[in-house]
């Protein structure tokens, strides 16, 4: 099973970034871990992270074909990109949502999830072990290989 890890704006800045909220472990480190995770659980992982909106959608348009599942973290554009959503529908790759922080008790914007919908599943709040979540929720749904 081949899983991908999308990131989006501002993840690359983990460990720098209001470490108050999203703590203060570094993007690295977070590769680091769910590298580790993915081996423990037979399942190949590729990641990907990027600040921009058409980047990001190019990417989920690539794995069409090659990939198995994934988990995403648009970052804001969570809460504001249609063309991640649609992007997400046109492949049709089962895909888990991943929010460090628990985003249902922060501003009301960050409550607005347009990708949600493509999604079978969201782990919010969670910290960083909420991407290990998300790639064990794909591999249940979609058998270890
Ligand atoms: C985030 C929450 C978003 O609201 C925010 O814009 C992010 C990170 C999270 O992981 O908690 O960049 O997706």
């Amino acid at each position: 099973m081949k899983i991908l890890v999308i990131n989006g704006p501002n993840l690359n800045m983990l460990g720098i970034r209001e470490p108050g909220i999203y703590g203060s472990e570094t993007y690295a480190t977070l590769l680091d871990k769910i590298s580790a995770h993915a081996k423990k659980r037979g399942v190949s992982v590729d990641f990907f992270q990027s600040n921009h909106e058409g980047a990001l959608v190019d990417r989920i348009q690539e794995a069409f074909g090659s990939t198995d599942g994934i988990v995403i973290n648009p970052g804001a554009y969570t809460h504001t990109s249609i063309a991640l959503l649609d992007a997400l529908k046109a492949v049709a790759i089962p895909a888990v949502e991943v929010h460090i922080s628990d985003v249902s008790k922060r501003e009301a914007f960050r409550s607005v999830s347009y990708i949600r919908d493509a999604c079978i599943g969201s782990v919010i709040g969670h910290g960083t072990d909420g991407y290990l979540e998300a790639v064990d929720m794909l591999i249940e749904r979609g058998g270890e290989k």
